[in-house]
């Protein structure tokens, strides 16, 4: 609550998960982000905020994950930070490399922790890449290029991926190792500050359909037009969401009846999608519905 108002915004957390006693967020500050500049200029000791989750697939799991390449572009480095956090603390023997593209080195977080990071964990491999380095900079200069990841990963095909940062970022990162043969099943992302689902899209309007949500008991006339996300907002129902574009899987929610039409279903795995789940972020729908939020 800021003011009075509620606010709700989701933040990649950056502590490691064996931390029980707190939580650590990075927001950077952002002109127009009403939170961001709260969080930044007007938080202190002693605020209280009320949490949800943790939610998303963006994870890192030392049972399937032998060698990974995280790929983070400017604050999409925040959810590395916990995987690399994580794995220092419990000395994972994982292969890590790390390629950071920032602006310059102002724009770097947590630059004395990864030259810590790299004197503590023998198998982890620092890579940064700025696009605005000063003239003394002795790194990778530019955009990222196939060129920094042939050099810099061992092993790519043997390497699970996780790209995180602006969607633009994330299509090149994906265009890259496409390139670079690397299967898609290969590759987990988690986006942020692209365009949020709400836009144009192929459904033709039929007239306004009946949305009912169980456990809220709330009901109410939908469009065929408005996301389940949005519509939900508006009446009050809460379902917890983070990318908003069908990408993260925080707003996962079970379709009791009924038929939608989903954009996106890339942050569903197989299990949730054959058990019903739908992401109201992206779903508009084609007939009456229940979820079961
Ligand atoms: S909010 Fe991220 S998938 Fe819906």
């Amino acid at each position: 609550m800021i003011g009075g108002k509620s606010v709700p915004r989701s933040y990649s957390i950056c502590s490691s998960p064996t931390q029980g006693s707190f939580i650590e967020i990075t927001p950077k500050r952002v002109e127009s982000g009403y939170v961001s500049q709260f969080l930044n200029d007007g938080a202190n000791v002693g605020l209280t905020v009320k949490a949800r989750g943790p939610y998303g697939q963006f994870c890192f799991d030392e049972s399937k994950h032998r060698r990974i390449v995280l790929i983070a572009g400017g604050s999409g480095i925040t959810p590395m930070m916990a995987m690399l956090r994580y794995i220092d603390d419990l000395c994972i023997p994982v292969h890590s490399t790390l390629i950071y593209c920032a602006r310059s080195e102002q724009d770097v977080f947590f630059k004395s922790e990864f030259v810590a990071l790299q004197t503590r964990m023998p198998r982890f491999h620092y890579v940064p890449v700025l696009s605005q380095p000063g003239a003394d900079w002795p790194g990778w200069k530019g955009r990222l290029r196939c060129e920094i990841l042939e050099l810099e990963i061992e092993k790519p095909l043997e390497s699970t991926f996780f790209l995180c940062g602006p969607s633009a970022f994330m299509e090149l990162g994906r265009a890259l190792l496409k390139d670079m043969a690397v299967e898609p099943a290969r590759i987990l992302q988690e986006s942020f500050g692209g365009a949020v689902a709400g836009g144009k899209h192929s459904t033709p309007s039929t007239g306004l359909l009946k949305a009912k949500f169980a456990r809220s008991a709330v009901a109410y006339n939908i469009s065929p037009d408005e996301t389940l996300l949005e519509s939900s907002e508006r009446n009050g129902v809460l379902i917890p969401s983070g990318c908003r574009q069908g990408s993260c899987g925080t707003c996962a929610t079970k379709l009791l009846s009924g038929n939608v039409q989903m954009e996106q279903t890339e942050a569903l795995n197989d299990e949730l999608r054959s058990q019903g789940y739908i992401l109201p972020c992206v779903s508009r729908p084609l007939s009456d519905i229940t979820l079961d939020a």
